[in-house]
């Protein structure tokens, strides 16, 4: 099931590229729709990073998986027009509910670029992407990446995080690649409770939800492999990233589509846990320093200056959009809270020192990074993905490539927390260090 040089993959001639013509391999309704193009990427600026650095001389080819999603998107735009001349970018994914062809359809014409469907849970798949386009570097971070539908559909969660980068992880030996760089994320080292030190990369895992459960167990694969095969991996842990291009699941891009509809927010529980979060240029700057600068071998944290509660984001959002919120009335109109997840962790805390002694740095305030963002949606988050109404409530489900709207009940008051702020997360320990 491939797609190259930024096409679907024609089955009669056409050239496949103004979208659904053509289209191979049981094509339904929905996965056809992905590759309808009514030219809305055309009008959106082409957002990348910043950094640039001498080419690596044996990194030649490499292959970004869950590139149609919101965070290897912009990685897969800053390499492919950072390094024109020196890297080819096979941007390689299966094009689930929250991916878009629209975040990379602005590369098609570039040499340089190639887009690849395939699942990471399919063997030949990935090693038919990885064997054709002579792949020396895998970026990898396809997953299941919302915390709320982890609840409720682990078992996706689990196939696609720790099955699939088992796969990945297989088919890299079988072809001798060069680098493999894995996404994790800050959730699996657990809550950090309000007056506990940052934490360093040595730390504990102890996620508490599934999803960061799953992200975890992946890191103990890509450790063994390491260990097991001298695989030459590197793991990335990081904060929170937002930015345009992130499908509105998550809560930024989620309550920017609905106070642009003229419709409240509806906050988790009370609304006090809080998240470091990071402008997705700088997110895109910190992996294109760990390819050229990290060592094999070794775990980065990303980390954000920018904590901020989830009820005082809400603040910020209204300021953007210039709607009143200076009194309790006009919060209350806009500001709703429903039941809290199963779990809810009371915040992060990465120590991102690591990295920036690599010579990266967060460059994007949250105030100019949130301008951005909400200037972006308000253009084109009608249309990027299609219609988003359903995925706006509360707590949607997902159901293959379908997603529906709860029905949870909504109300004016904060809701109580599932539990109170968690025991201490243990911090001294070294396990599951990449070594
Ligand atoms: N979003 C964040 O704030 C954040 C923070 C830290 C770490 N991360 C990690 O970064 C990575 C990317 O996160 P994101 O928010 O950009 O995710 P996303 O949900 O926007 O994108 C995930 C992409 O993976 C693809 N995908 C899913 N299953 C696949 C499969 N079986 N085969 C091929 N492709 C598949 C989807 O189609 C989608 O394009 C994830 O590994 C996530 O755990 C995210």
């Amino acid at each position: 099931m491939t797609t190259s040089n930024g096409h679907p993959r024609p089955t009669n001639g056409s050239n496949g590229s103004n979208g659904a013509n053509g289209y191979t391999n049981g094509a339904n309704d929905r996965r056809r729709s992905f590759f309808e193009d009514f030219g809305v990427w055309k009008e959106a600026p082409v957002l990348t990073g910043t950094t640039k650095f001498e080419p690596l001389p044996d990194v030649k080819n490499i292959m970004i998986t869950g590139g149609a999603g919101f965070i290897a998107c912009w990685l897969v735009r800053h390499l492919t027009l950072t390094y024109p001349h020196a890297y080819n970018i096979v941007s390689f994914d299966k094009l689930d509910y929250c991916s878009s062809l629209n975040n990379t359809r602005m590369l098609n014409d570039k040499r340089n670029f190639t887009f690849y469907q395939g699942d990471i849970t399919n063997p030949d798949e990935v090693v038919g992407c990885l064997e054709r386009h002579n792949i020396d570097t895998i970026f990898h971070f396809a997953a299941q990446s919302h915390v709320d539908l982890s609840f409720g559909n682990s078992y996706g969660f689990t196939h696609t995080n720790v099955y699939g980068t088992h796969v990945l992880l297989e088919s890299a030996k079988k072809v001798g690649i060069k680098r493999f760089i894995h996404i994790s994320t800050d959730e699996v080292y657990g809550e950090v409770k309000d007056d506990d030190d940052d934490l360093l990369e040595s730390s504990i895992l102890a996620p508490t939800n599934p999803y960061a459960a799953s992200k975890a167990a992946a890191e103990m694969l890509v450790h063994s492999y390491q260990k097991s095969f001298k695989l030459p991996v590197i793991i990335v842990r990081s904060n929170n990233v937002y930015g345009p291009h992130q499908y509105p699941e998550k809560i930024i891009p989620k309550f920017s589509c609905l106070l642009n509809r003229g419709q409240p927010v509806v906050l988790h529980g009370d609304g006090s846990p809080t998240r470091r979060y990071l402008f997705a240029g700088d997110a895109a700057d910190a992996f294109d320093t760990i390819l050229h600068k990290g060592q094999l071998g070794q775990v980065y944290n990303v980390g954000s200056y920018d904590e901020i509660s989830n009820l005082s984001l809400c603040s910020k959002l209204l300021a953007e959009m210039g709607i009143p919120h200076s009194t309790a009335e006009e919060i209350q109109k806009w500001v709703k809270y429903t039941h809290d997840r199963p779990f809810n962790d009371h915040r992060y805390a990465v120590d991102g020192t690591k990295l920036r002694q690599l010579g990266w740095d967060q460059k994007t305030t949250f105030a100019e990074g949130l301008r951005i963002t909400v200037e972006w949606y308000r253009r084109f988050g009608e249309q990027w993905w299609g219609d988003i109404s359903k995925v706006l409530s509360p707590f949607p489900v997902v159901s293959g490539t379908d997603v529906i709207s709860d029905k949870e009940p909504v109300t004016d008051m904060p809701q109580p927390k599932k539990r109170k702020v968690s025991e201490a997360n243990g911090t001294n320990g070294a396990a599951f260090q990449v070594s």
